[in-house]
């Protein structure tokens, strides 16, 4: 898709729009409200999770249940602020009884994706949790665990999936040392790039 792809035709508003409406798989069938990605349109830090739950079907926005509340605070945590990053997931739907999504209708959503990456252009991409990591990188999950692994001219950073670390203090304070280490990353790339 990069080398097809023209960004200067396409928006994110436009994505919004197309995944509203979208009825390209079955889960189309059983959701409330499509949820699109959400925040600064330049950021350059996009975080991606697996598929919005019950909240964020409600809401129509990402990240705002049990585990947004994880996320939010991690970000707090680490001096980010929500509003200025981009939060997306790897399909737009919610999946009945919040199974995990399918080969299908992942590969159905994937190009609203590549579209809000080619776009929003970060320097960096969150992968939170095994399904974002397993879709967007080759490799072990748990090799790449609060790694740094740069494909395609990007830097992509894997760690749990907030609602993996609800019940466990232990995993919940890796989870924001995590987003704490992404957040002195961007600062460095952005010291970098004013020298
Ligand atoms: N879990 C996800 O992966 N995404 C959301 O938006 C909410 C919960």
């Amino acid at each position: 898709m990069d080398s097809l792809y023209d960004a200067s035709n396409d928006s994110i508003s436009k994505v919004v729009e197309e995944v509203k409406a979208c009825r390209r798989c079955r889960l189309a069938e059983y959701r409330s409200n499509a949820v699109p990605g959400e925040g600064a349109y330049n950021s350059k830090i996009m975080f991606i999770g697996e598929a919005p739950g019950r909240t964020e079907d409600t809401l129509a926005r990402p990240f705002v249940g049990s585990a947004g509340k994880v996320l939010d605070n991690a970000l707090a945590r680490a001096g980010i602020d929500r509003a200025s990053v981009y939060i997306t997931n790897i399909v737009k739907c919610r999946p009945p009884m919040n199974r995990r999504p399918m080969k299908d209708e992942i590969n159905s959503c994937m190009p609203y994706l590549m579209r809000e990456i080619m776009l929003v252009n970060p320097k960096i991409i969150c992968l939170l949790g095994r399904t974002a990591h397993d879709t967007l990188l080759k490799g072990s999950f748990r090799e790449h665990m609060s790694r740094y692994v740069k494909r395609d001219g990007r830097l992509f950073f894997t760690t749990y999936h907030p609602a993996y670390v609800i019940y466990n203090n232990k995993l919940k304070e890796i989870f924001i040392r995590d987003i704490i280490s992404i957040k002195k990353m961007v600062d460095a790339m952005n010291n970098n790039d004013n020298d």
